[in-house]
């Protein structure tokens, strides 16, 4: 069905998972998968999902695509097999890339994909399997797998294995917990390389920093570094966070550790956990109230102020901001004592009330 590169059948497939035994290596020998805090239902969802979207999902949608296209666009099919190798493969990357930038910062910002997304931030620890961590559903509906599948139609299919391999090698590199980039930051030496290298691909720092539990470290950024392959969207789109530094907790507050089975195939299975995002049923609290709230902070400690009004424990977040565009404001006491902390979420000068709320009320 497509072109193979080197002309070796699935040569593109047997290099993937080549790159998935060298980091599981890698991870071995360095010790943390014995160390590893995975329960059993984390490696099902994990290792599962793998084998499902390399097995079923891919496949059937390289089947439906090049179904479609001979019937509704016969003379398309190796359409752009007469173009220069190199400029295919660097149009597939970019579009695919960009494509997954918009897929990726949407299952954070809208609650129906964060759902299929949110299995991914689950993951406690990194690991070169957390990559293909989220619901089927997700896979199903991504753009960039149909305009994989498209382009290969059209007669890219060399281009797009090399392309495949270059972007799962830096995929499951940033997900892993080998963190390859870690010795690039100690020497001086290797500043002006890391430099222009974290400005162009996604660093393990890099994306770790996204899967990080909470910005109150100063280091994580969940609502942020969406990029998959490159990290030129992130910083052309204002969602870039470079500190060079890994995230001391992974995976999301209030994780209330629902079954690999609701995870996986949700909507079709549901959390029977009631305060599951993923249960059936499931709202969103409006917990906003139109007075402010008086709290005893401390001279020094972080806080993290609820902006989206969704919190189950005004003012303060709790997480519950995943899945919308807003996220927590971190702020830091500058004495001990009692204040106004806004309630209304529609003060000027958050975290603090400015009586806004009177307007709100008249
Ligand atoms: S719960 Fe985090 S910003 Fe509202």
């Amino acid at each position: 069905m497509s072109e193979s590169l080197l002309n070796i059948e699935n040569f593109d497939a047997y290099i993937v998972i080549g790159i998935l035994i060298f980091f599981g290596l890698m991870e071995v020998i360095a010790g943390y998968l014995h160390r590893s805090k995975r329960t059993s239902s984390d490696w099902i969802q994990e290792v599962g999902s793998f084998f499902a979207l390399a097995v079923l999902i891919k496949p059937a949608i390289v089947v439906v695509v090049w179904a479609l296209g001979n019937m509704v666009f016969p003379d398309a099919q190796s359409v752009l097999g007469h173009w220069n190798f190199w400029i295919l493969l660097v149009f597939y990357l970019l579009i695919d890339d960009v494509l997954q930038y918009w897929y990726h910062r949407s299952a954070h910002e809208y609650e129906w994909l964060w759902k299929l997304h949110r299995p991914h931030h689950q993951a406690e620890e990194m690991g070169f399997f957390v990559s293909y961590r989220n619901a089927a559903l997700y896979y199903v509906i991504m753009p960039n797998l149909w305009w994989v599948a498209l382009i290969t139609f059209l007669g890219g299919g060399a281009s797009v294995a090399l392309g495949l391999i270059l972007k799962q090698l830096i995929i499951i590199g940033s997900h892993s917990r080998v963190k390859w980039d870690n010795f690039l930051y100690k020497y001086k030496i290797f500043n002006p390389l890391i430099s222009v290298l974290e400005r162009i691909i996604i660093t393990p720092a890099f994306h770790h920093a996204h899967h990080g539990k909470s910005i109150k470290d100063g280091i994580s950024d969940p609502n942020g570094n969406y990029g998959n392959t490159f990290s030129l969207w992130d910083q052309f789109f204002g969602t870039a966070k470079f500190t060079r530094q890994f995230p001391i907790e992974y995976g999301l507050p209030n994780d209330p550790k629902d079954k690999w089975t609701a995870s996986y195939f949700y909507p079709v299975i549901t959390s029977d956990i009631p305060d599951s995002e993923i249960a059936r049923g499931y709202e969103k609290q409006d917990t906003k109230t139109l007075e402010p709230t008086i709290v005893e902070l401390e001279k020094g400690e972080k806080y993290l102020w609820c902006q989206c009004g969704h919190s189950g424990n005004q003012p303060f977040c709790d997480g519950s901001h995943h899945g919308t565009k807003h996220k927590p404001l971190l702020f830091e006491a500058k004495r001990t004592g009692k204040v106004k902390l806004c309630n209304c979420k529609a003060t000027k000068t958050g975290p603090f009330c400015d009586d806004s709320h009177v307007l709100v009320h008249s």
